[in-house]
């Protein structure tokens, strides 16, 4: 197996290397993947125009890596274990060698369609083994995917195919969530009549839910498949190729497709996988994540496929058929792997301890978390209700832009601490700074994450729009990554993520970019400004609290929130509507005509004892009549 750290020494040890001699360091790493041919060069970066190169013009393909490189050893191990929404339905299981075939007959039908290297395909799809399948198609023929959250709504969904210029969608007819049957193709339709780029979409059956095919443009994946060749070649890709974009929020203007490349990527995910979760050759890991999300890309398909690993996919919910329902899956399958969000714990902590009794849950080894900060009182319940205080929590800290984890305990190695990431994996340089950009040294010392050295997964652009790369990330601070985390190194050199110092907010372990939520809000014909500030919420970590500024027009103020609500949903999706709108007929603005956030941030937090001087504000008046009316 790849370079392993086991134990703590060795950790400091290849720490030590990794920044010594970084070049030496992931040599040694990549050197285990099978390439095509090797590099010229392992790094190549400038920060002040964005520019990082890992594995300079090195050929291979990411798949046989995931699949031909196994097939000798782990052919008939299983790859992926799929656990349907029902469990009455019975599961699916591929193993190597099936996975391997089904990657190449679907690969086979997108070149049939037309796919070629460098086209964009778009995912849209439930969690069913054919996304997993249809990431790796894209790979193995050099097409990009960019998988969007089943959640987003037509014109999020429309957003994201207009401008990564996409050629096919895959998607289904629909998705089983819970109780309910959701529509999946119809949604697709919905945004492709903005879209002019699309020429193939391709349907898996799921649901069996009717829908409308377009003849020359539609076509059922079944019938795909049974007329394509079993057999592919992949295709031969540049290390700097691109692997995917992924769309994700900032504190401005539409979400950015994040781009990731390939050899890098490969390399990075596979080794953090592999050393964070301590995954051994036998063990099988489940991440609750959804492939939407950068998490389902590299911790349930990237890195654990790499890696060899036995890999779960859950089709549902948590809550059901009840709040058991993860902790019957980790006994059903013997999870030794768990890795979940804080929100998940913290809405299964409500229901008591009752939904966890009734299962064993010793197979568990390594518990995960991911996405958002873990409350002391959450990490507490996991470890020891869950873990039944034996297993290790890997908190791990990273971005979509990182792609792969930062900042994080190696299970059982590193000394945990809840509430704490711990320490940097290695390669990873974390730089603490000040407002003003001046690196604090030494421990006990608190301010923005930033990373003041490449590392092979890193983000390389967002698409079509290099500048706004360059912008984002590395201008706010000359030569470093800044993360958009605040943190705090304490007396051990622990790190704790203190959350976004940004105008993002963390919903339910999702990014929302509260600029993002407002210009939804304010496509509601009477809404004639509005903000959006977060506040703690003890289920999703944060809430969305919005202040909007309305023509009521007859409307009662219940019915204007419900149709604001109902916008947000349709431009967004169900994940960024507001918890609270409170109508107000100002918001607190500066005399250079800037919304005080601060101050709504205060408001919604329900801290109006230290509100500062507002004295200084174009409308003062406003601030009594916010703080009365908050909800
Ligand atoms: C937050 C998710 C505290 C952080 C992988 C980051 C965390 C944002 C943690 C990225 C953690 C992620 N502790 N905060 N362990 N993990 N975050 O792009 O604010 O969806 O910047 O990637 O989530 O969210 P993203």
């Amino acid at each position: 197996m790849l370079t392993k750290i086991e134990n703590l020494s060795e950790y400091f040890l290849a720490y030590e290397k990794s920044i010594a001699n970084p070049e030496t360091f992931w040599e040694r790493v990549a050197n285990q993947f099978f390439w095509r041919k090797k590099w010229d060069r392992v790094v190549d970066y400038d920060f002040e125009k964005a520019e990082v190169k890992w594995f300079e013009n090195a050929k291979l393909n990411i798949t046989e890596n995931m699949l031909e490189r196994h097939l000798y050893t782990i052919g008939d191990k299983p790859a992926i274990i799929w656990e349907p929404n029902d469990p009455k339905e019975a599961g699916i299981t591929l193993t190597y060698q099936q996975l391997f075939e089904k990657v190449c007959e679907f690969s086979n039908v997108l070149l049939n369609n037309g796919v070629k290297k460098g086209d964009r395909v778009i995912i849209y799809m439930p969690m069913i083994p054919e996304a997993a399948i249809a990431m790796m198609a894209c790979a193995r023929v050099g097409a990009v995917h960019s998988v969007v959250f089943a959640g987003f709504s037509s014109s999020a969904l429309a957003d994201r195919i207009i401008n990564c210029e996409a050629k096919v969608v895959l998607t289904s007819d629909g998705n089983f969530r819970g109780a309910k049957s959701i529509p999946v193709k119809a949604v697709v339709d919905e945004a492709l009549e903005k879209c002019t780029t699309i020429e193939k979409v391709i349907v898996v059956e799921r649901t069996k839910t009717e829908v409308t095919m377009q003849a020359g443009r539609d076509l059922w994946w079944h019938e795909e498949t049974a007329k394509a060749e079993k057999t592919h070649k992949a295709e031969v890709m540049d290390s700097e190729d691109m692997l995917f974009i992924l769309y994700t929020s900032g504190s401005t203007g539409q979400p950015k497709g994040v781009v990731h490349t390939t050899g890098g990527y490969m390399v990075y995910t596979q080794f953090s996988f592999q050393n964070v979760f301590q995954y051994n050759s036998d063990d099988v890991y489940w991440c609750t994540a959804d492939v939407g999300w950068i998490t389902g890309h590299s911790y349930i398909v990237y890195g654990p496929l790499l890696a060899g690993a036995t890999t779960v996919m859950f089709e549902g919910v948590p809550t059901y058929p009840d709040a058991g329902r993860f902790w019957e899956i980790i006994d059903k399958y013997q999870v030794n792997q768990f890795y979940t969000a804080p929100t998940a714990i913290r809405a299964l902590q409500a229901y008591g301890l009752d939904p966890v009794l009734p299962y064993k849950l010793d197979s568990l080894k390594v518990l995960g978390s991911v996405g958002e900060p873990i409350n002391e009182e959450a990490w507490h319940w996991y470890h020891d209700h869950i873990g039944k205080g034996k297993c290790p929590i890997v908190d791990t800290w990273w971005q979509t832009e990182t792609g792969g984890i930062m900042i994080s305990p190696l299970a059982g190695l590193t000394p945990t601490k809840p509430a704490y990431a711990t320490l940097p994996l290695p390669g990873i340089r974390p730089v603490i700074v000040d407002a003003e950009g001046n690196e604090l040294k030494g421990n006990g010392v608190e301010g923005n994450l930033c990373i003041n050295f490449p590392w092979p997964s890193m983000i390389r652009t967002t698409y079509g729009d290099h500048q706004r790369c360059i912008d984002t990330y590395f201008s706010t601070y000359k030569g470093m990554y800044f993360t958009g985390d605040g943190v705090r190194r304490d007396e051990d050199g622990y790190y704790r993520i203190m959350g976004r110092v940004d105008d993002v907010i963390n919903v339910s372990g999702h990014r929302m970019g509260t600029a993002e939520v407002e210009n939804a809000i304010n496509e509601h014909p009477l809404v004639v400004e509005s903000a959006v500030v977060g506040y703690p919420h003890d289920i999703k970590g944060q809430g969305i609290y919005a202040y909007v500024i309305c023509d009521a027009e007859g409307r009662t103020e219940g019915s204007l929130k419900e149709e604001i609500k109902a916008t947000v949903n349709k431009i967004i999706g169900p994940i960024a509507k507001p918890d609270k709108i409170q109508l107000v007929t100002g918001l607190p603005k500066t005399r250079s005509g800037k919304i005080m956030r601060r101050i709504l941030r205060k408001v919604a937090e329900n801290d109006t004892s230290s509100l500062g001087d507002t004295s200084t504000l174009l409308n003062p008046e406003v601030v009594e009549e916010i703080i009365k009316g908050a909800q």
